[in-house]
């Protein structure tokens, strides 16, 4: 298992489905490897099992109501105690809930409250799991960086067999290991910048100059790093994509205000990552009024360059670096039609930076808008690193175990 439980905080959010007698064997498993575990009980989950059987578990009363210690005001105080909460099981309606803010009971209460990982153990039957709601409400909740662990195929109530079985406490036990092992890993503590999105460069009030750049990977990195308990901020270019919870977000449209917004923020920051795709151009003269399309001029665009943002940062490092004050660990991504090796190696010694993630954009499933990646890693160290179709997640995942293990170790000897 990777990580250790002992002497952590378990928040234990247990709802009502048949599963519910599952969440005790939770319990005393996360007990038995040392955490403390404080049970909270849906009024549905108390029908299945009740709060005597986690109090006897745990050592602690089971609460099922927000007005039991209301003078404590109990849902704030148990969210700020926790290390790591953990949802088991979560029924299609406690998903549903969380995912669009309900706080209407002491479980949805205390979710809202949360800053430390969330980890979401769905149970239910096959139907609602793969009903169309239940999979937008998932995947919201994992955009925001919640954890999701299963279901699995199997037996469920009423003798039905599929998807939807909760995860095995074995399995549950590992997932929360390890969420708090990535939480208190090399970037704990730390200051990072993301950039995500395109950059519009406005050309008259209707009309700009931009690209398909969703938001997507850029937003995936925030996430990921604040889940490793990062401070974060992400800067982005327009998209449709929500705030992440727990990552400052500055919106800007163009190339100058992206850089007029990161310049400062990577002073003293301990990395960047730059998975913005910043337009190269922008029109030389902005018109204030929408221009005709018959306009005598309307065929000719003339553009002049954007700053470099990426290169004037990788320059900024290398004279920190030169004068012995520390510079942050600098990623760039570079947008290819192929993963060619040397075209990346190419970019990362122009733009002077420690790492950078070449990737696809001509595919219909890695690159621009769509949830999925595949890239090649180089490390100016020479390293070299495929990483094969992924989540974006799931790439972000890798570029920051890559920048962990190029951040410079404190007095403690600790990366
Ligand atoms: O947003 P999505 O839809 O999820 O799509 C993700 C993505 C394909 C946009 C992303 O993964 C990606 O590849 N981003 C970088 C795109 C890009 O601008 O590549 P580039 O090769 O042109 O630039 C290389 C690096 O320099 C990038 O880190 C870029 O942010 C930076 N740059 C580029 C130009 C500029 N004027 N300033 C910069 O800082």
């Amino acid at each position: 298992m990777a990580g250790s439980l002992a002497g952590r905080h378990v928040l234990l959010g247990v709802s009502g489905g048949i599963a519910a007698y599952k969440a005790a064997e939770l319990a005393r498993g996360l007990i038995k490897a040392g955490a403390t575990v404080q049970a909270l009980l849906t009024e549905g989950a108390a029908q299945f099992v009740g709060p005597a059987t986690f109090a006897g578990l745990t050592g602690r009363p089971a609460h099922t109501g927000v007005f039991t210690d209301a003078h404590h005001i109990l849902h704030v105080r148990l969210a700020r105690e926790a290390d790591v909460a953990v949802f088991a099981p979560a029924t299609a309606n406690l998903l549903a809930k969380l995912a669009v803010g309900v706080a209407d009971d002491l479980v949805t209460s205390t979710y809202a409250c949360l800053t430390c990982p969330v980890l979401l153990a769905p149970a239910m039957h096959t139907e609602m799991w793969q009903h169309q709601a239940t999979v937008d409400n998932v995947a919201t909740l994992a955009r925001r960086g919640a954890r999701v662990v299963g279901p699995d195929d199997g037996d469920l109530a009423g003798g039905d067999v599929g998807p939807g079985r909760l995860a095995s406490v074995d399995a549950l036990l590992a997932a929360v290991a390890e969420a708090l092992a990535a939480a208190s890993g090399a970037l704990a503590g730390r200051r990072v910048v993301v950039t995500a999105g395109p950059t519009h460069e406005p050309i008259d009030p209707v009309r700009f100059v931009g690209n398909r750049s969703s938001g997507k990977m850029g937003f995936a990195l925030a996430v990921e790093a604040a889940r490793r308990g990062s401070s974060v901020d992400l800067v982005t270019g327009p998209t449709s994509l929500a705030d992440p919870p727990g990552v400052r977000v500055h919106r800007v449209e163009t190339a100058v205000q992206m850089r007029d917004a990161v310049l400062p923020l990577a002073a003293g920051a301990d990395a960047v990552v730059k998975a913005a795709a910043v337009a190269d151009f922008r029109p030389a003269s902005y018109r204030a009024q929408k221009i005709k399309k018959d306009a005598d001029d309307a065929s000719q665009l003339e553009l002049v360059r954007n700053p470099d943002i990426l290169a004037e940062l990788g320059q900024l490092a290398g004279r920190h670096r030169a004068e012995g004050t520390g510079a942050p660990v600098l990623v760039g991504f570079a947008a290819e039609t192929d993963l060619e090796e040397e075209h990346g190696r190419d970019k990362l010694r122009r733009k002077g930076v420690d790492l950078i993630v070449v990737n696809r954009v001509d595919a219909v499933d890695a690159g621009f808008a769509v949830d999925t990646n595949r890239a090649l890693v180089l490390g100016a160290d020479g390293t070299r690193m495929e990483v094969p179709l992924v989540s974006k997640a799931a790439l972000a995942a890798v570029v920051w175990d890559a920048v962990e293990a190029r951040l410079p170790q404190d007095e403690t000897g600790a990366s």
